[in-house]
């Protein structure tokens, strides 16, 4: 090799004996982005690399990256919350598809060789090589996410992919906006070589020697029939897009703009000359990019990066990795949790106090390993050695090494205590305890240990592997390294933490708890079961509150109910309503009958019998029940379940649950899936207005009962004319 050089924000280039320019990117302690630096460099050595080639010193260039696991993961996010007005947007667009078609005019031929995360931008500068090599590791994926972030891609994806694999492949990659393993970028022509990791440094060579000799084959795209014809003509096309806008308007509603605008492009882009197909992509990210919808959705990712990086690195750097778990209780959750810490390949001890509950909690994992093989997220060989790492037990045995308990038991106190109390007396003294708790208090559970400072809350929803949210509850007593373990444990599990202050309901389900009782309140005001469901899942929940409700079971309702009225008060103790469901046999999907009645498990229909029962009962609580069922608007049923929880996020900040409002909206979209294309409920409240919000509260209260009071720091909001989450922001009052 010939000196390195090197081009600033971790980008070196060296020529080998071939003539091959070999171009690295490794950028220091983060993924490979490629950020407006990263993109000038790129372009300098574009420019010397022009006339390097035409001197007849370089006869191909090789693209890789330095890092373990990552190729690129695409273009610099942060920088696109930057860009403010749709011209800076399109501007920015095109300046990246300039120095990718800048790339793909070399008079030579180059290679990206993805071994890794391969992502936006990444796979666009991939698309503008002239071949693309992959290694098979499962932590190759190749893919173009944009529309995730509500805009299409910018930097040439639009128009290299379908050039590259066809139509209808494009349309499925990028309106899915899922990435793609290496196996079937191969097999859709993605990609043209795909090898093993461990062959990868001799099969390059090789496919470097036939590209230097001009010897490649040819790709040669067999297509079938059906593919010919709907990719081929004019008519075919028309149905193509027509069908691709039919399935977007039924997956993505009207809500996300993105992938519709995506077909448009592809459309219109169909055939003309190609810049102008790069000048539609163009100005479709910047008309895209400064829409709400996408400054949401930039709000949310930023949020979930900056939830990872929740404690100060030299905290995280005291922590180890956990190298062998144990889970107590092999129930709902324990079954779940175990399962994942084997899909991450965590050894763990799953164990309870029966065997019947022991046997159901290893089918449970069991199954959904199975589930994961069958997505092809691994084989079903891996699958198995996953569920080997899995041991079932009715004792302690083992224990004597394990880093870390996470405790599933009943939601009782005193059987929580008496299990950790025997567990801490087996498991090494550096081990740390969590608990999966959802109502009961951490601190409670430390005060019984030898090392109470050892003990955290981790707190999963159901279902764990569906479910991106982990609260990580951090007691006064708990030492801040056990804190930042269970973060670490947290984040190596593919999860989002969020950390926060001990008590009662933690963030996700205090919040929750005015929204779902408001909406029972509403039910026995003649609301309608239906109708009151629809009002949410129009404004882009995934599901009603009454829905939730039956999917969270109303015995367990009822319990976390008692305990939040026994730490709140009235303002958040649960309404009649459960109750009169529970005494007349209701528990909701797990026995078949809630607001819906279920067969197997799928829902046949909301039952008029549970809205006749619950109509007329009189509240608990505070605040009356209107005697005669009242009418109210769609906006009012809103307006009452969600101010309600917006004036919950303000007394939960307050008490310093969390402290960062940002921290309520990730935990909102990732624990109970608010509509992310609001930004989350704190980002959505200040779309409203915070004096609105404040002065609906006050009106509702004054009808309805105290329960609408609105809280100091709302207050306190609305008379600065401030808001929760929009910059510049000074800290909160
Ligand atoms: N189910 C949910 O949706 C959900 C969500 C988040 C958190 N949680 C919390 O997770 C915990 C477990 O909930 P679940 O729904 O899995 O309960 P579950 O009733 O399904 O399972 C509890 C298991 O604990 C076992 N058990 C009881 N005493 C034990 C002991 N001394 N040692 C070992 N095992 C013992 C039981 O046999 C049972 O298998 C609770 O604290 C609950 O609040 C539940």
């Amino acid at each position: 090799m010939n000196d390195l050089l090197d081009l600033g924000s971790g980008m070196t280039f060296e020529v080998d004996r071939s003539h091959v320019g070999w171009l690295t990117f490794d950028q220091a302690d983060a993924p490979n982005i490629l950020s407006n630096d990263v993109l000038r460099a790129f372009d300098g050595l574009l420019a010397q690399l022009e006339s390097r080639i035409a001197n007849g010193q370089i006869h191909a260039l090789g693209i890789r990256s330095g890092k373990p696991g990552t190729f690129i993961a695409g273009a610099d996010v942060k920088a696109f919350a930057e860009l403010e007005s749709a011209s800076a947007a399109r501007a920015a667009s095109a300046e990246g598809q300039r120095i990718f078609r800048r790339l793909q005019r070399l008079r030579v031929p180059t290679v990206a060789v993805i071994d890794g995360t391969c992502l936006g931008g990444g796979t666009e500068l991939a698309l503008h090589c002239t071949y693309r090599i992959a290694t098979d590791r499962p932590s190759t994926r190749i893919g173009l996410p944009e529309v995730r972030l509500g805009i299409i891609p910018g930097f040439g994806g639009t128009v290299r992919l379908p050039a590259v694999v066809g139509l209808q492949e494009a349309l499925q990659i990028i309106l899915a906006g899922k990435p793609v393993g290496a196996r079937r970028a191969g097999r859709i022509g993605l990609v043209d070589v795909v090898v093993a990791p461990e062959r990868l440094a001799r099969e390059l060579d090789d496919f470097m020697t036939l590209v230097l000799s001009k010897r490649v084959p040819e790709q040669e795209r067999r297509s079938s029939l059906a593919t010919r014809l709907l990719e081929g003509t004019a008519i075919g096309r028309k149905l193509l897009f027509t069908m691709a806008r039919r399935r977007t308007r039924q997956e993505a509603g009207d809500h996300y703009p993105a992938p519709l605008r995506a077909i448009d492009v592809l459309e219109e882009s169909h055939g003309v000359h190609v810049d102008e197909a790069y000048a539609n992509e163009a100005a479709a990210v910047g008309e895209l990019l400064t829409s709400p919808a996408s400054q949401n959705l930039v709000y949310v990712f930023l949020l979930s990066q900056q939830a990872k990086r929740a404690l100060p690195e030299e905290t995280m750097e005291r922590t180890a990795e956990i190298g062998k778990a144990a889970v107590l209780g092999a129930g709902v959750m324990g079954g779940a949790i175990a399962e994942l810490m084997a899909a991450n390949d965590v050894p763990v001890i799953l164990k309870d106090i029966d065997q019947a509950a022991l046997d159901s909690g290893m089918r449970h994992a069991s199954s959904l390993l199975d589930k994961a093989a069958s997505a092809r997220v691994f084989s079903p060989e891996e699958a198995s050695l996953k569920l080997a790492l899995i041991t079932g037990t009715l004792d302690y045995e083992g224990f004597d090494d394990v880093d870390l308990v996470i405790e599933a038991v009943v939601e009782r106190m005193q059987v929580k205590q008496q299990v950790l109390k025997e567990v801490e007396a087996v498991v090494p003294e550096a081990a740390v305890l969590g608990t999966n708790t959802s109502s009961l208090s951490v601190t409670g559970m430390a005060q019984i240990l030898q090392h109470p400072a050892r003990m955290v809350g981790i707190h999963f929803f159901n279902p764990v592997h569906r479910m991106p949210l982990v609260e990580v509850v951090r007691p006064e007593t708990a030492d801040e390294v056990a804190v930042a373990t269970a973060v670490r444990f947290v984040l190596d599990m593919g999860k989002t933490p969020v950390v926060v202050a001990d008590r009662a309901g933690f963030l996700v389900n205090r919040l929750l708890s005015p929204y779902l009782n408001e909406a029972g309140r509403l039910l026995a005001e003649g609301g309608g079961i239906e109708r009151i469901d629809a009002v949410f899942t129009g404004f882009g929940m995934p599901m009603g509150p009454l829905r939730l409700l039956d999917e969270i079971g109303f015995d367990i309702a009822e319990h976390a109910g008692k305990e939040m009225g026994a730490a709140f008060g009235d303002r958040l103790a649960t309404s009649d309503v459960i109750e009169r469901l529970i005494e007349s046999g209701r528990l909701g999907k797990k026995n078949g009958r809630g607001f819906y009645l279920y067969r197997d498990g799928r829902s046949t229909g909301a039952d008029p019998a549970a809205a006749d029962l619950v109509c007329g009962v009189t509240s608990g609580g505070d605040g009356a029940l209107a005697a005669a069922p009242t009418r109210f608007s769609d906006e009012d049923i809103l307006g009452r379940c969600l101010y309600l929880m917006v004036n919950e996020a303000a007394f939960a900040l307050g008490d310093e649950i969390v402290t960062d409002p940002g921290m309520v909206d990730i935990a909102m979209v990732m624990g109970t899936g608010f509509p992310p294309f609001r930004g989350g409920l704190l980002r959505w409240a200040d779309d409203v207005g915070i004096r609105e919000i404040r002065d609906r509260l006050e009106a509702y209260a004054a009808d309805l009962g105290p329960r609408f009071t609105p809280a100091p720091l709302l207050r306190q909001l609305a008379d600065q004319d401030r808001t929760f989450t929009h910059s510049p922001q000074t800290p909160l009052p």
